[in-house]
């Protein structure tokens, strides 16, 4: 961010359409002045985002996303900012030095270097004498030379040769050994992976970051052996096939979870490419944040075994707990979707994907499993389970459905099975609600304050007006808006929404700049509104002023004191009448 300057923001910003831009993305409606279009970051069945060509902005008035060009393809491609600035550059035909800048930023040059030339290594061995017993076990697994090329599937030999093939290049042994590569010991250098099927792992970058190897001329253990833990290669950062699936998961918006990179490759190799394999039955922290930023909803399609059915479970609960949008595929007549595919077919597999099932009916399912719910002690157990995940939900209507599906499959009291859902939870939850719409309701006062604010964004008179006749806002951090606004102005001699949302881009208030610009503003943009604005602000604060003192003066208890601010009320009336 900081690598790039405001000047070359705004430049990039200002070539660029945000019709245009917006446009490449999702459709839009023309509409009066504006373009509408169904909004991409939530569930959304009217089009609710509008994008103002004037203002070169966007808005949902849903869900409340607001930004600029930049922003959009932020979000939309789950890219971080100075990437989204590259790439609208891109766009509208502007040369940035910018991405030599994000070269730049590549440290790990000569690594990514390495690996790509190591995996090419691997990808010629399927050519040599013994790649041929690789491709007997590829093919009888159905895996044919395009899926080999598109997953760069490769192979390591049964012997040692890839210090003796890099020797000669620029990389040192240490390098071959810190990225995982080979093992040294007094007398020889020793390729880690031997006689395995390799699958290159990228990050989520699409950098080569390193293998997994699977066994294929006899079962060993382990079956599949990864590179270690590298400075490139985190197992718990990276997902396999994140880098590929991008696109297609955009254009499905959605996402399937499964665990094999097998798997992966099956459901791609048929044409259901928006897959992604875990690498195991575990999500880390980070990994989630990586399926969060797509912004899409998931399928969570795991082994048919009982740890898939575990691990659905306790991934399932870590998605819930991140507000993930997703629901669950559980398979049967097969251990894997890979094993599935190839029994059944795509269309089977479609099938399923399309009649998934929610988390809480697969938990139904679940908790149930080694009980006999004949018995009372088992039922009870049960029905106790399913209690404490309906406490974890939010979602009153799913907490009533179940309740009732409970009620009418074993026959228990509502009464009784409400009263056990803890009303004390609920009232906290009903709180918690009131509060978040009490914030939406934004009083008067604020809503004048946020429209002088709108006002000044718009523009230097504005700006002005605010500075002659009220100079300084009585709120805190509409005081440290108003500040960042003024400071701008100052600083480019001009000011308008989308490039002030770019300047807000690493500041602490920078949502709350969003959600004024979000709000439906009745305004019209000329100075005589504002003055209006200014007008009914004094008034106000006057007002606000006045109820001040007169809660002062009926906790105070010197008389003193009391006399003295009841004299500044009075004078304080005699200002507003
Ligand atoms: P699975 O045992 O389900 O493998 O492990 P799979 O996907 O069905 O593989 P195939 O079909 O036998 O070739 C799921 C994932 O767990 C990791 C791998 O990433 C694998 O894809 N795993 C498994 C290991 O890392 N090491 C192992 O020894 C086994
Ligand atoms: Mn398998």
């Amino acid at each position: 961010m900081s690598l790039i300057s405001q000047e070359d923001l705004n430049r990039v910003r200002s070539s660029a359409n945000i019709v245009d831009v917006v446009g490449n993305y999702i459709s839009l409606t023309p509409k009066g002045k504006n373009f509408f279009a169904i909004c991409p970051f939530h569930e959304d069945h009217n089009p609710s985002m509008s994008v103002s060509p004037d203002k070169q902005i966007y808005r949902c008035f849903v869900c409340g996303n607001t930004g600029n060009v930049f922003t959009f393809v932020e979000k939309f491609l789950g890219v971080s900012f100075a990437e989204a600035v590259s790439i609208v550059a891109k766009e509208c035909g502007v040369t940035l030095s910018l991405d030599q800048t994000i070269k730049k930023e590549d440290k790990f040059q000569k690594e990514h270097e390495l690996m790509d030339l190591v995996l090419k290594i691997y990808q010629n061995n399927l050519r040599a004498y013994e790649g041929e017993k690789a491709i007997d076990y590829l093919k009888k697994r159905n895996l044919f030379d395009e899926t080999v090329k598109e997953f760069e599937i490769g192979l390591s030999l049964n012997k040692n040769i890839l210090h003796d093939l890099l020797k000669e290049k620029k990389y040192g042994d240490k390098m071959l050994e810190e990225l995982g590569l080979i093992n040294c010991n007094e007398k020889e250098f020793l390729d880690v992976f031997r006689n395995r099927i390799l699958f290159p792992i990228h990050d989520l970058n699409g950098y080569v970051v390193g293998f997994t190897g699977r066994c294929y001329l006899t079962d060993i253990v382990p079956k599949y052996l990864n590179t270690k833990e590298t400075y490139l290669f985190k197992k718990g950062k990276v997902l396999f096939n994140y880098h590929r699936a991008r696109d297609a998961i955009r254009l499905n918006k959605s996402l399937i979870l499964v665990e094999g990179n097998m798997d992966a490759i099956r459901l791609s190799s048929v044409g259901i490419k928006n897959v992604v394999a875990l690498m195991g039955t575990s999500l880390t922290k980070d990994q989630m944040e990586a399926l969060k930023k797509l912004r899409v909803p998931l399928v969570l399609m795991l082994d048919n075994d009982s740890a898939g059915e575990s691990a659905t479970y306790s991934i399932g609960n870590l998605l819930e707990e991140q507000g993930l949008s997703f629901s669950v595929v559980r398979l049967s007549g097969a251990k894997d979707p890979d094993e599935y595919v190839v029994q059944f077919g795509k269309e089977a597999m479609v099938h399923n994907l399309e009649k998934t099932l929610s988390f809480m009916d697969f938990k139904l399912n679940y908790l149930k499993k080694n009980k006999n719910l004949d018995e009372i002690s088992d039922l009870s157990e049960y029905i106790k389970s399913v209690l404490i995940n309906l406490k974890k939900s939010q979602d009153d209507v799913l907490i009533e459905v179940t309740l009732q599906k409970l009620v009418k499959d074993y026959n228990i009291s509502y009464d009784v099975l409400r009263e056990q859902l803890g009303t004390k939870e609920l009232s906290k939850k009903e709180e918690k609600k009131s509060v978040v719409k009490n914030n939406k309701r934004i009083n008067g006062y604020y809503k004048l304050c946020e429209e002088i604010l709108y006002y000044m964004m718009n523009g230097g008179e504005y700006i002005r007006l605010f500075q002659k006749h009220i100079g300084i806002f009585p709120i805190q951090n509409y005081r440290m808006i108003a500040n960042e606004i003024l400071y701008y102005y100052e600083k480019n001699k001009t000011i308008c929404l989308a490039d002030f949302i770019t300047y807000m881009e690493t500041n602490a208030l920078k949502d709350v700049v969003l959600e004024i610009i979000n709000r439906e503003h009745e305004i019209e943009l000329n100075s005589d509104a504002m003055f209006g604005a200014i007008k009914l602000f004094q008034v106000k604060s006057k007002e606000r002023e006045i109820k001040e003192v007169k809660d002062k003066i009926k906790n105070e208890l010197d008389d003193r004191k009391k006399m003295e601010l009841t004299q500044k009320l009075m004078e304080l009336k005699k200002e507003v009448f």
